[in-house]
Protein backbone atom coordinates (compact mmCIF):
# COMPACT_ATOMS: atom_id res chain seq x y z
CA UNK A 1 0.00 0.00 0.00
CA UNK A 2 1.47 3.63 -0.92
CA UNK A 3 0.24 7.22 -0.04
CA UNK A 4 -0.37 7.73 -4.18
CA UNK A 5 -3.97 8.22 -5.13
CA UNK A 6 -6.87 9.66 -7.02
CA UNK A 7 -8.71 11.49 -5.14
CA UNK A 8 -11.66 13.27 -7.29
CA UNK A 9 -10.06 12.36 -9.87
CA UNK A 10 -6.76 14.04 -9.20
CA UNK A 11 -3.36 12.16 -8.31
CA UNK A 12 -2.38 12.83 -4.88
CA UNK A 13 0.90 12.36 -2.81
CA UNK A 14 -0.42 11.91 0.73
CA UNK A 15 -2.67 14.93 1.48
CA UNK A 16 -1.63 17.43 -1.64
CA UNK A 17 -2.39 16.89 -4.91
CA UNK A 18 0.40 16.79 -7.16
CA UNK A 19 0.04 19.16 -9.50
CA UNK A 20 -0.01 21.94 -6.69
CA UNK A 21 3.45 20.30 -6.15
CA UNK A 22 4.05 20.80 -10.00
CA UNK A 23 3.12 23.98 -9.84
CA UNK A 24 5.69 25.09 -7.39
CA UNK A 25 8.32 22.98 -8.35
CA UNK A 26 8.19 22.95 -11.94
CA UNK A 27 9.19 19.63 -13.98
CA UNK A 28 10.51 17.07 -13.78
CA UNK A 29 11.04 16.09 -10.07
CA UNK A 30 10.95 12.91 -8.34
CA UNK A 31 8.42 12.63 -5.43
CA UNK A 32 8.75 10.56 -2.50
CA UNK A 33 5.80 10.15 0.32
CA UNK A 34 7.51 10.19 4.09
CA UNK A 35 4.03 7.98 5.45
CA UNK A 36 4.97 5.63 2.67
CA UNK A 37 8.95 5.85 3.20
CA UNK A 38 8.11 5.29 7.21
CA UNK A 39 5.27 2.09 6.70
CA UNK A 40 7.90 0.16 4.27
CA UNK A 41 10.90 0.47 6.23
CA UNK A 42 8.65 -0.53 9.52
CA UNK A 43 6.94 -3.19 7.70
CA UNK A 44 10.16 -4.82 6.82
CA UNK A 45 12.30 -4.13 9.93
CA UNK A 46 9.17 -5.06 12.43
CA UNK A 47 8.90 -8.55 10.27
CA UNK A 48 12.53 -9.39 12.20
CA UNK A 49 11.48 -7.73 15.34
CA UNK A 50 11.79 -11.20 17.23
CA UNK A 51 15.54 -12.15 15.88
CA UNK A 52 18.20 -10.06 16.93
CA UNK A 53 19.31 -7.95 13.55
CA UNK A 54 19.98 -4.88 11.87
CA UNK A 55 18.57 -3.47 8.62
CA UNK A 56 21.14 -1.40 7.00
CA UNK A 57 19.40 -0.10 4.15
CA UNK A 58 21.01 -0.05 0.47
CA UNK A 59 21.95 3.21 0.29
CA UNK A 60 22.55 2.82 -4.02
CA UNK A 61 18.73 2.91 -4.16
CA UNK A 62 17.83 6.11 -2.83
CA UNK A 63 20.07 8.26 -1.75
CA UNK A 64 19.23 11.93 -0.77
CA UNK A 65 19.86 12.65 2.82
CA UNK A 66 16.47 12.97 3.84
CA UNK A 67 15.65 9.87 3.27
CA UNK A 68 18.36 8.24 4.88
CA UNK A 69 18.04 10.77 8.05
CA UNK A 70 14.18 9.33 8.13
CA UNK A 71 15.23 5.52 8.38
CA UNK A 72 18.37 6.04 10.73
CA UNK A 73 15.64 7.67 12.76
CA UNK A 74 13.62 4.41 12.72
CA UNK A 75 16.43 2.60 13.90
CA UNK A 76 18.24 1.56 10.61
CA UNK A 77 21.31 1.56 9.80
CA UNK A 78 23.46 1.84 6.15
CA UNK A 79 24.74 -0.54 3.73
CA UNK A 80 27.09 1.62 1.37
CA UNK A 81 29.26 0.82 -1.69
CA UNK A 82 31.62 4.25 -1.94
CA UNK A 83 33.27 6.81 0.09
CA UNK A 84 30.65 8.95 -1.27
CA UNK A 85 28.14 7.05 0.34
CA UNK A 86 29.46 7.16 2.82
CA UNK A 87 29.98 10.83 3.46
CA UNK A 88 26.25 10.66 3.07
CA UNK A 89 24.94 7.96 5.47
CA UNK A 90 27.39 9.98 8.10
CA UNK A 91 25.75 13.26 6.90
CA UNK A 92 22.18 12.29 7.33
CA UNK A 93 23.34 11.14 10.68
CA UNK A 94 23.74 7.64 10.58
CA UNK A 95 25.49 5.86 13.79
CA UNK A 96 28.58 4.66 12.10
CA UNK A 97 28.09 1.21 14.33
CA UNK A 98 25.31 0.69 11.95
CA UNK A 99 27.25 1.25 8.22
CA UNK A 100 28.69 -1.81 6.63
CA UNK A 101 30.26 -1.23 3.38
CA UNK A 102 30.08 -3.59 0.28
CA UNK A 103 31.46 -3.67 -3.16
CA UNK A 104 34.34 -5.00 -5.26
CA UNK A 105 36.47 -2.08 -5.57
CA UNK A 106 37.33 -0.30 -2.43
CA UNK A 107 40.23 2.30 -2.73
CA UNK A 108 42.48 2.91 -0.32
CA UNK A 109 40.65 6.12 0.33
CA UNK A 110 37.79 4.47 1.11
CA UNK A 111 38.95 2.26 3.23
CA UNK A 112 40.95 4.54 5.23
CA UNK A 113 37.53 6.55 5.50
CA UNK A 114 36.10 3.40 6.55
CA UNK A 115 38.04 3.27 8.82
CA UNK A 116 38.60 6.78 10.12
CA UNK A 117 34.53 6.70 10.29
CA UNK A 118 34.80 3.73 12.70
CA UNK A 119 31.96 1.53 10.75
CA UNK A 120 30.66 -1.48 12.15
CA UNK A 121 31.84 -4.01 9.16
CA UNK A 122 33.72 -4.16 5.64
CA UNK A 123 32.05 -6.64 3.49
CA UNK A 124 35.66 -7.86 1.60
CA UNK A 125 35.60 -9.41 -1.30
CA UNK A 126 38.42 -10.67 -2.43
CA UNK A 127 42.01 -11.85 -1.01
CA UNK A 128 43.52 -8.76 -2.55
CA UNK A 129 40.93 -6.63 -1.04
CA UNK A 130 41.74 -8.11 2.27
CA UNK A 131 45.40 -7.41 2.16
CA UNK A 132 45.02 -3.70 1.46
CA UNK A 133 42.23 -3.56 4.19
CA UNK A 134 44.82 -5.16 6.34
CA UNK A 135 47.89 -3.10 5.44
CA UNK A 136 45.52 0.20 5.72
CA UNK A 137 44.59 -0.62 9.03
CA UNK A 138 47.78 -1.45 9.87
CA UNK A 139 49.14 2.02 9.02
CA UNK A 140 46.35 3.88 11.26
CA UNK A 141 47.27 1.60 13.89
CA UNK A 142 43.40 -0.16 13.97
CA UNK A 143 41.43 -3.25 13.37
CA UNK A 144 39.66 -3.78 10.68
CA UNK A 145 36.11 -5.68 11.29
CA UNK A 146 35.52 -7.37 8.09
CA UNK A 147 32.81 -10.10 6.88
CA UNK A 148 34.02 -12.04 3.44
CA UNK A 149 31.39 -11.51 0.94
CA UNK A 150 30.68 -15.21 -0.38
CA UNK A 151 29.55 -16.35 -3.72
CA UNK A 152 27.11 -18.98 -2.77
CA UNK A 153 26.42 -19.65 -6.76
CA UNK A 154 22.76 -19.60 -6.20
CA UNK A 155 20.26 -18.43 -9.31
CA UNK A 156 18.18 -15.65 -7.95
CA UNK A 157 15.84 -16.10 -11.34
CA UNK A 158 16.22 -12.41 -12.13
CA UNK A 159 17.28 -10.12 -14.74
CA UNK A 160 20.50 -10.65 -15.68
CA UNK A 161 21.99 -7.55 -14.77
CA UNK A 162 21.16 -7.44 -11.60
CA UNK A 163 21.52 -11.07 -10.54
CA UNK A 164 25.02 -10.95 -8.17
CA UNK A 165 25.10 -14.37 -6.77
CA UNK A 166 26.23 -16.43 -9.51
CA UNK A 167 29.79 -18.04 -9.86
CA UNK A 168 29.92 -15.86 -13.15
CA UNK A 169 29.33 -12.67 -11.47
CA UNK A 170 32.20 -10.69 -10.90
CA UNK A 171 30.53 -10.37 -6.73
CA UNK A 172 32.36 -12.03 -3.67
CA UNK A 173 34.18 -14.97 -3.21
CA UNK A 174 33.52 -18.12 -4.10
CA UNK A 175 31.76 -19.96 -0.92
CA UNK A 176 33.89 -23.28 -1.72
CA UNK A 177 37.08 -21.55 -1.49
CA UNK A 178 36.56 -18.73 1.24
CA UNK A 179 37.82 -20.94 4.24
CA UNK A 180 41.81 -20.50 3.34
CA UNK A 181 40.55 -16.87 3.31
CA UNK A 182 39.25 -16.86 6.55
CA UNK A 183 42.22 -18.85 8.17
CA UNK A 184 44.32 -16.41 6.51
CA UNK A 185 42.59 -13.43 7.92
CA UNK A 186 42.21 -15.02 11.33
CA UNK A 187 45.92 -14.96 12.09
CA UNK A 188 46.05 -11.39 10.48
CA UNK A 189 47.25 -8.48 13.04
CA UNK A 190 44.99 -5.76 12.33
CA UNK A 191 42.03 -7.84 11.05
CA UNK A 192 38.92 -9.41 13.04
CA UNK A 193 36.81 -11.46 11.26
CA UNK A 194 33.13 -11.05 12.41
CA UNK A 195 31.01 -12.69 9.71
CA UNK A 196 29.84 -14.14 6.45
CA UNK A 197 27.75 -11.54 3.97
CA UNK A 198 25.70 -12.26 0.37
CA UNK A 199 23.57 -10.42 -1.91
CA UNK A 200 22.72 -12.81 -4.71
CA UNK A 201 20.84 -10.20 -6.51
CA UNK A 202 18.52 -7.64 -6.84
CA UNK A 203 14.29 -7.23 -7.54
CA UNK A 204 13.99 -11.31 -6.67
CA UNK A 205 10.45 -12.75 -6.73
CA UNK A 206 10.73 -15.77 -5.03
CA UNK A 207 12.08 -17.24 -1.74
CA UNK A 208 13.75 -20.14 -2.58
CA UNK A 209 16.88 -18.63 -3.73
CA UNK A 210 17.51 -16.99 -0.24
CA UNK A 211 16.69 -19.84 1.58
CA UNK A 212 19.01 -21.73 -0.78
CA UNK A 213 21.71 -19.06 -0.39
CA UNK A 214 20.96 -18.97 3.71
CA UNK A 215 21.47 -22.75 3.84
CA UNK A 216 24.61 -22.66 2.06
CA UNK A 217 26.01 -19.35 4.60
CA UNK A 218 24.88 -21.85 7.36
CA UNK A 219 26.44 -24.90 6.15
CA UNK A 220 29.83 -23.00 5.80
CA UNK A 221 29.61 -20.70 9.18
CA UNK A 222 29.41 -24.62 10.44
CA UNK A 223 32.95 -25.42 8.83
CA UNK A 224 33.89 -21.95 9.82
CA UNK A 225 33.23 -23.09 13.69
CA UNK A 226 35.01 -26.53 13.12
CA UNK A 227 38.53 -24.26 12.23
CA UNK A 228 37.74 -22.07 15.62
CA UNK A 229 36.22 -19.07 13.54
CA UNK A 230 33.29 -18.13 14.87
CA UNK A 231 30.99 -15.81 13.08
CA UNK A 232 28.87 -12.89 15.03
CA UNK A 233 27.09 -11.62 12.16
CA UNK A 234 24.99 -13.18 9.37
CA UNK A 235 24.24 -10.85 6.24
CA UNK A 236 21.96 -11.77 4.03
CA UNK A 237 21.86 -8.77 1.56
CA UNK A 238 19.02 -7.26 -0.16
CA UNK A 239 17.14 -8.33 -2.99
CA UNK A 240 13.29 -8.22 -2.16
CA UNK A 241 11.28 -7.27 -5.22
CA UNK A 242 8.26 -5.26 -5.64
CA UNK A 243 5.24 -4.51 -7.98
CA UNK A 244 5.99 -2.85 -11.35
CA UNK A 245 3.56 -4.22 -13.10
CA UNK A 246 2.10 -8.02 -13.00
CA UNK A 247 4.86 -9.38 -10.55
CA UNK A 248 3.82 -11.36 -7.50
CA UNK A 249 6.38 -10.75 -5.21
CA UNK A 250 6.43 -12.47 -1.13
CA UNK A 251 5.21 -9.70 1.25
CA UNK A 252 8.24 -9.04 3.34
CA UNK A 253 6.36 -10.78 6.21
CA UNK A 254 6.76 -14.25 4.34
CA UNK A 255 10.30 -13.49 2.95
CA UNK A 256 10.74 -12.90 7.18
CA UNK A 257 9.42 -15.63 8.56
CA UNK A 258 11.67 -18.09 5.46
CA UNK A 259 14.79 -16.48 6.83
CA UNK A 260 13.78 -16.89 10.33
CA UNK A 261 13.34 -20.34 10.14
CA UNK A 262 16.60 -21.10 8.59
CA UNK A 263 18.40 -18.69 10.94
CA UNK A 264 17.31 -20.77 14.06
CA UNK A 265 20.38 -22.18 16.05
CA UNK A 266 22.32 -19.90 14.78
CA UNK A 267 23.74 -17.25 17.45
CA UNK A 268 24.54 -14.40 15.17
CA UNK A 269 23.08 -10.99 14.39
CA UNK A 270 20.99 -11.03 11.07
CA UNK A 271 22.15 -8.19 8.64
CA UNK A 272 19.87 -7.45 6.01
CA UNK A 273 20.37 -4.63 3.47
CA UNK A 274 16.69 -3.95 1.34
CA UNK A 275 16.52 -1.18 -0.63
CA UNK A 276 14.18 -1.35 -3.53
CA UNK A 277 11.32 -2.91 -1.39
CA UNK A 278 11.31 -0.07 0.91
CA UNK A 279 11.66 3.00 -1.37
CA UNK A 280 10.61 1.54 -4.83
CA UNK A 281 6.85 2.39 -4.41
CA UNK A 282 7.50 4.69 -2.08
CA UNK A 283 8.22 7.54 -4.61
CA UNK A 284 7.25 8.44 -8.33
CA UNK A 285 8.89 10.93 -11.21
CA UNK A 286 6.55 13.52 -12.47
CA UNK A 287 7.19 15.29 -15.64
CA UNK A 288 5.17 17.22 -18.45
CA UNK A 289 4.00 16.31 -21.85
CA UNK A 290 6.19 18.83 -24.32
CA UNK A 291 4.35 17.62 -27.59
CA UNK A 292 2.43 14.89 -28.96
CA UNK A 293 3.06 13.36 -32.93
CA UNK A 294 2.69 10.76 -35.16
CA UNK A 295 5.07 9.48 -37.35
CA UNK A 296 3.72 7.66 -40.57
CA UNK A 297 5.43 4.82 -42.56
CA UNK A 298 4.80 2.73 -45.32
CA UNK A 299 2.36 0.77 -43.64
CA UNK A 300 2.37 1.91 -39.95
CA UNK A 301 1.99 5.11 -37.37
CA UNK A 302 3.42 5.62 -34.60
CA UNK A 303 2.15 7.71 -32.04
CA UNK A 304 4.46 9.42 -29.57
CA UNK A 305 4.15 11.43 -26.53
CA UNK A 306 7.11 13.38 -25.86
CA UNK A 307 7.81 14.67 -22.22
CA UNK A 308 10.25 16.49 -20.43
CA UNK A 309 12.26 13.94 -18.82
CA UNK A 310 14.18 11.41 -20.16
CA UNK A 311 17.11 8.28 -19.75
CA UNK A 312 19.21 11.15 -18.14
CA UNK A 313 16.16 11.44 -15.43
CA UNK A 314 15.30 7.37 -14.97
CA UNK A 315 17.64 5.11 -17.00
CA UNK A 316 15.49 2.15 -16.07
CA UNK A 317 13.47 1.60 -18.94
CA UNK A 318 16.40 2.16 -21.04
CA UNK A 319 19.32 0.26 -19.70
CA UNK A 320 17.08 -2.88 -18.46
CA UNK A 321 14.19 -2.33 -20.50
CA UNK A 322 12.64 -1.80 -17.28
CA UNK A 323 8.78 -1.31 -17.07
CA UNK A 324 7.20 1.45 -15.01
CA UNK A 325 3.28 2.14 -14.85
CA UNK A 326 2.92 5.67 -15.97
CA UNK A 327 -0.26 7.18 -15.29
CA UNK A 328 -1.66 10.91 -15.89
CA UNK A 329 -1.96 13.18 -12.87
CA UNK A 330 -5.43 13.97 -14.16
CA UNK A 331 -7.47 10.99 -14.74
CA UNK A 332 -10.10 12.41 -16.96
CA UNK A 333 -8.63 10.85 -20.33
CA UNK A 334 -10.55 8.64 -21.63
CA UNK A 335 -9.44 7.74 -25.18
CA UNK A 336 -6.92 5.14 -25.48
CA UNK A 337 -4.29 5.22 -28.38
CA UNK A 338 -0.78 3.10 -28.45
CA UNK A 339 2.31 4.92 -27.86
CA UNK A 340 5.93 5.50 -27.07
CA UNK A 341 6.49 8.01 -23.95
CA UNK A 342 9.76 9.36 -24.89
CA UNK A 343 12.24 11.89 -23.66
CA UNK A 344 13.94 14.79 -25.15
CA UNK A 345 17.49 13.14 -25.49
CA UNK A 346 19.01 12.66 -28.72
CA UNK A 347 18.82 8.85 -28.54
CA UNK A 348 16.49 6.26 -29.88
CA UNK A 349 17.21 4.51 -26.80
CA UNK A 350 15.38 7.56 -24.63
CA UNK A 351 12.24 6.23 -23.58
CA UNK A 352 10.13 6.03 -20.69
CA UNK A 353 7.75 3.42 -22.16
CA UNK A 354 7.43 1.54 -25.15
CA UNK A 355 4.21 0.73 -26.70
CA UNK A 356 1.90 1.34 -24.17
CA UNK A 357 -1.77 2.27 -24.34
CA UNK A 358 -2.15 5.66 -23.06
CA UNK A 359 -4.87 7.99 -22.40
CA UNK A 360 -4.93 10.56 -24.99
CA UNK A 361 -3.08 13.27 -23.54
CA UNK A 362 -1.68 16.98 -24.71
CA UNK A 363 0.93 19.78 -24.34
CA UNK A 364 1.27 20.56 -20.90
CA UNK A 365 -0.25 17.73 -19.13
CA UNK A 366 1.30 16.01 -16.13
CA UNK A 367 2.24 12.20 -16.09
CA UNK A 368 3.61 10.42 -13.19
CA UNK A 369 6.09 7.60 -14.10
CA UNK A 370 5.45 5.25 -10.96
CA UNK A 371 7.26 3.20 -8.70
CA UNK A 372 10.51 5.31 -9.30
CA UNK A 373 11.77 5.44 -5.85
CA UNK A 374 14.47 3.22 -6.20
CA UNK A 375 17.20 3.46 -8.53
CA UNK A 376 15.44 6.29 -9.78
CA UNK A 377 17.19 9.47 -9.19
CA UNK A 378 20.33 7.55 -8.05
CA UNK A 379 20.90 6.81 -11.57
CA UNK A 380 20.33 10.23 -12.85
CA UNK A 381 23.21 11.43 -15.36
CA UNK A 382 23.56 14.92 -16.82
CA UNK A 383 23.84 13.34 -20.34
CA UNK A 384 23.06 16.03 -22.96
CA UNK A 385 23.76 18.90 -20.47
CA UNK A 386 20.47 18.72 -18.91
CA UNK A 387 21.01 19.61 -15.15
CA UNK A 388 19.48 17.10 -12.66
CA UNK A 389 15.72 17.56 -11.53
CA UNK A 390 14.64 18.25 -8.27
CA UNK A 391 14.14 15.94 -5.09
CA UNK A 392 10.53 16.67 -2.80
CA UNK A 393 9.44 14.84 -0.19
CA UNK A 394 5.74 15.01 1.35
CA UNK A 395 4.89 14.66 4.62
CA UNK A 396 0.76 14.77 5.06
CA UNK A 397 -0.08 18.37 3.58
CA UNK A 398 3.75 19.62 3.67
CA UNK A 399 5.86 19.46 1.52
CA UNK A 400 9.55 19.68 0.82
CA UNK A 401 12.07 20.10 -1.58
CA UNK A 402 15.30 17.96 -0.46
CA UNK A 403 16.90 18.70 -3.44
CA UNK A 404 17.04 21.55 -5.49
CA UNK A 405 17.22 21.30 -9.02
CA UNK A 406 20.85 21.72 -10.53
CA UNK A 407 20.99 25.38 -12.15
CA UNK A 408 23.03 25.80 -15.69
CA UNK A 409 26.24 26.90 -13.50
CA UNK A 410 26.39 23.38 -11.53
CA UNK A 411 26.55 21.89 -14.84
CA UNK A 412 29.51 23.33 -15.54
CA UNK A 413 31.21 23.25 -11.78
CA UNK A 414 34.73 22.39 -11.73
CA UNK A 415 35.19 22.55 -15.39
CA UNK A 416 37.75 25.52 -16.61
CA UNK A 417 39.29 26.49 -19.90
CA UNK A 418 42.74 26.32 -20.14
CA UNK A 419 45.44 28.93 -21.27
CA UNK A 420 46.74 26.44 -23.98
CA UNK A 421 43.00 26.28 -25.49
CA UNK A 422 42.06 29.93 -25.42
CA UNK A 423 42.96 31.77 -28.25
N1 LIG B 1 23.27 -5.07 -1.06
C1 LIG B 1 24.12 -5.13 -2.08
C2 LIG B 1 25.48 -5.58 -1.86
C3 LIG B 1 23.70 -4.75 -3.37
O1 LIG B 1 24.56 -4.82 -4.38
C4 LIG B 1 22.36 -4.31 -3.57
C5 LIG B 1 21.90 -3.90 -4.89
C6 LIG B 1 21.52 -4.25 -2.46
C7 LIG B 1 22.00 -4.66 -1.22
C8 LIG B 1 20.10 -3.77 -2.53
O2 LIG B 1 19.32 -4.56 -3.35
P1 LIG B 1 17.73 -4.31 -3.45
O3 LIG B 1 17.12 -4.65 -2.11
O4 LIG B 1 17.51 -2.89 -3.79
O5 LIG B 1 17.30 -5.23 -4.52
N2 LIG B 1 19.99 -0.58 -10.75
C9 LIG B 1 19.27 -1.83 -10.70
C10 LIG B 1 19.44 -2.52 -9.37
C11 LIG B 1 20.87 -2.79 -9.01
C12 LIG B 1 21.01 -3.44 -7.67
C13 LIG B 1 22.42 -3.44 -7.23
N3 LIG B 1 22.64 -3.95 -5.92
C14 LIG B 1 17.81 -1.55 -11.01
O6 LIG B 1 17.46 -0.41 -11.26
O7 LIG B 1 17.00 -2.48 -11.08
Amino acid sequence: MNHFQYKNGELFCEDISVSAIAKEVGTPFYLYSKATLTRHFKAFDSSFADVDHLTCFAVKSCSNIAVLSLFGSLGGGADIVSGGELFRAIRAGIDPKRIIYSGVGKSVEELRYGLKSGILLFNVESEQELHRLNSVAAEMGVTAPVSFRVNPDVDPKTHAYISTGLSKNKFGIPINESLDLYIQADDMANIEVKGVSCHIGSQLTLISPFVETLRKVKGFVGRLEEKGISIQYIDLGGGLGIVYDDEEPPHPQEYAEAIKEEMSGLEATLILEPGRVIVGNAGIMVTEVQYTKTNRGGDHEKHFVVVDAGMSDLSRPSLYGAYHAIQPVKEDKAVFQVVDIVGPICETGDFLAKDMAFPRVEQGDLLAVLSAGAYGFTMASNYNSRPRVAEVMVAGDQFKIIRQRESMEQLIQGESIPEFVEK
